[in-house]
């Protein structure tokens, strides 16, 4: 067993409809992958139409089953609605929605218009409430006990400088999957969870967060104790846990995926793994110093 091996064996998704936002790319197509391969009927979305068109056709002829390819604004709720009709029109009914499409980049705050945050606000929080809110209230009339799965960030709690807007849309998913695991998991049986990876290698996120300039300066994968980024399988994985009835009891939930690279950033005294051993054995040498005086 390895992090990098798929966890599932055979087909636990057949006969389940999931819709995955911006799921033509990077990891909402990794997730696709997968859960197309475990026999969901996938349909993923995305501005771009030849990317989602191609990104459907190679999912489905690699898994053997249906991937619907819409092209699809998350901001327009009108594409959202035309989104949805079509996935249920084509597969019977949707089971699942991941909320995975994002906008970012970095930028000093004050260099930022209002219509950048504008932007990025209206792809992750207002495209994931799109998708939650008009897919809810379809569970709802079909009496369909469905489950949502938003991608965020570690620093939707921490919050960050210089991917602000990013931030702020993140915190705002976070609490929309808690407040509705609770509002509507104890009136229909839906549930809503979260996952909030650390760096994970993606064109999207890499070319506009980490290029390689700032990788010179910055290795992603030094800030994290376990020394590397991480793997888009083991996400996959954890993806799919989600969506799936054996997760049937963790409603409201995140769960990090990141090395521990948040928590390193946290402890006070983590940075301290800069002292030498030289440095260590200086410092009890003192301790003893002053205990033998005493
Ligand atoms: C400052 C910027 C900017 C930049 C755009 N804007 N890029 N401002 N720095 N790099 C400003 C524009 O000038 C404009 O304001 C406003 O934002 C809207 O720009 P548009 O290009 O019209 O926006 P739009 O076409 O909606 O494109 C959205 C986008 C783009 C977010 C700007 O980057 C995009 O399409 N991204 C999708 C994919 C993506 O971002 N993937 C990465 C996800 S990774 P003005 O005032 O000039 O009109 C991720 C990882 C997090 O989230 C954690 C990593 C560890
Ligand atoms: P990505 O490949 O750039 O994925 C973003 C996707 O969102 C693209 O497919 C993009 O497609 C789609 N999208 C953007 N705006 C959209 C809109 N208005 N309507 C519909 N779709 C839209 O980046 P990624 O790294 O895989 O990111 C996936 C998710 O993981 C995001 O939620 C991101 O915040 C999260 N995440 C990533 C990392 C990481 O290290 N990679 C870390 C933490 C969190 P179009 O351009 O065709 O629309």
């Amino acid at each position: 067993m390895k992090y990098t091996d798929p966890m599932f064996a055979g087909t636990p998704f057949a006969g389940k409809t999931i819709i995955i936002t911006g799921g033509g790319t990077g990891l909402g197509k990794s997730m696709a992958s997968y859960l197309s391969s475990l026999g969901a009927q996938v349909v993923i979305t995305s501005r771009r139409q030849d990317v989602i068109e191609e990104a459907a056709r190679s999912i489905s002829d690699e898994s053997g089953h249906p991937v619907l390819g819409l092209q699809g604004d998350v901001r327009e709720i009108v594409s959202v609605r035309e989104v949805i009709s079509a996935a249920a029109e084509r597969f019977g009914t949707i089971d699942g929605l991941i909320n995975n499409a994002a906008g970012n980049f970095v930028s000093p705050t004050e260099r930022l218009s209002h219509r950048a945050f504008q932007s990025v606000i209206g792809i992750v929080l207002q495209g994931s409430i799109n998708y939650t809110l008009e897919l809810g209230k379809y569970w709802i009339d079909k009496k369909i006990a469905g489950t949502v799965l938003n991608i965020i960030t570690t620093y939707a709690w921490t919050g960050t400088g210089y991917t602000v807007p990013s931030a702020c849309a993140k915190a705002g998913v976070l609490a929309l999957t808690r407040s509705l695991a609770v509002e509507w998991g104890r009136k229909y049986g839906i549930r809503l969870n979260a996952i909030a990876p650390g760096p994970f290698p993606t064109k999207g996120a890499w070319d506009r967060l980490f290029p390689q300039a700032v990788r010179d300066q910055f290795d992603p994968a030094y800030r994290i104790p376990l020394q590397r980024v991480g793997d888009h399988q083991e996400l996959a994985n954890l993806a799919a846990y989600l969506m799936s009835d054996y997760s049937a009891y963790v409603n409201g939930e995140v769960i990090t995926i990141d090395g521990g690279e948040w928590l390193e950033n946290g402890g006070q005294f983590n940075a301290f793994r800069h002292l030498s051993d030289d440095m260590w054995d200086q410092l009890a040498a003192q301790r003893s110093n002053k205990s033998d005086k005493s």
